[in-house]
């Protein structure tokens, strides 16, 4: 007899990937207030959203801090002194090296850290190509993990780490003075640690940096509910969330969440979850120090501040930091 086999359902397996997703995305939604790790806003539209938004008008850091880099290279370079080897961490597509870089005495290493290894290999190349004579050992691999670092052959006098951007302000306290405790032991006798840290200012300045007029970071938030639908398969209306930054004043560091515009049951890997008008999924924290802040905090970590730069405003700093 001629049967026809049923086609069966052909159902992916969930990737291992998706299953932690999914497990992060429930803990995070099992009671409010509800928050889900920052680290899932970065697949790869998010992180091309992330780079547009160091460009922007509105997000003041990058500017700042490279206008502070410009102004007193001379001083930096000289509390450095010479023959440093730049270890930068998180170097992306090192667009804030050879500001570095030109205001040092001889360097002689340049090793940038970055997990992602096309752009890493691309900004090596160039970085190698505008500098023949420095030696350029970069590494793929995820600077919150133990790194091993090369030795560079050209014996350098001591290590500087490099550690630009507001990158440190997305650790909670706590764990910055965990992760400089890190970096004091890979620098090792001699290092230092050239570091930016963003610091409290004006609540409107800080938010409109967060939830930028052409609403890219806005965007950048919202793709996370565009994720969740396509690898959750999570049953949610995505007009039904806005973007909204806010400054926590009692931990002293500006919130991105995802808004509720209205009552609504989301219904994600066969749950449901509750949401009223108004409730909030945290995604993303990044805080702002005083200068006595974060004085406080490198020194519990076993650094001296060595050397301090701010714009005229006061609004971010380059800190060169000793062991
Ligand atoms: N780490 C940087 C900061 O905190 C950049 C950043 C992280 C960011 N998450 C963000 C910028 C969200 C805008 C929106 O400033």
């Amino acid at each position: 007899m001629d049967r026809q086999t049923p086609t069966p359902e052909t159902q992916e397996a969930p990737t291992p990937e998706a299953e932690e997703f999914l497990a992060d995305v429930l803990a995070g939604l099992a009671e409010p207030p509800y928050a889900i790790p920052a680290k899932y806003l970065y697949d790869h539209h998010g992180s091309e959203l992330f780079d547009r938004i160091f460009e922007l008008e509105a997000y003041y850091p990058t500017r700042i801090e490279l206008g502070i880099l410009r102004d007193h290279g001379p001083a930096i370079g000289e509390r450095v002194g010479p023959r440093a080897a730049v270890i930068e961490l998180g170097s992306g597509s090192s667009n804030k090296t050879r500001i570095l870089l030109d205001s040092l005495r001889e360097p002689l290493a340049y090793i940038p850290v970055e997990i992602a290894r096309e752009p890493l290999t691309e900004a090596a190349d160039r970085i190698q190509a505008a500098y023949p004579g420095l030696e350029v050992l970069p590494v793929c691999a995820d600077y919150h993990r133990e790194l091993r670092l090369p030795e560079p052959t050209g014996r350098p006098v001591g290590h500087l780490l490099y550690f630009p951007g507001s990158t440190l302000g997305n650790f909670d306290p706590e764990d910055a003075e965990a992760f400089l405790k890190r970096l004091a032991t890979l620098a090792g006798e001699g290092g230092q640690l050239l570091v930016g840290v963003d610091l409290i200012k004006d609540r409107a300045v800080l938010r409109r940096a967060y939830d930028d007029p052409e609403g890219v970071t806005a965007a950048f938030n919202r793709n996370l509910l565009d994720r969740m639908q396509r690898e959750l398969d999570a049953e949610l209306d995505r007009e039904a969330f806005s973007h909204r930054a806010q400054f926590n004043e009692e931990l002293g560091c500006i919130e991105m969440h995802l808004v509720s515009l209205e009552a609504q049951t989301l219904r994600i890997g066969g749950r449901d979850i509750p949401f009223a008008e108004g409730q909030t999924i945290l995604t993303e924290r990044s805080y702002k120090y005083t200068l006595d802040g974060f004085a406080e905090v490198a020194t519990r970590a076993g650094w001296t501040v060595a050397g301090l730069w701010t714009d005229r405003d006061q609004w971010f700093s380059v800190q060169l930091l000793y062991l």
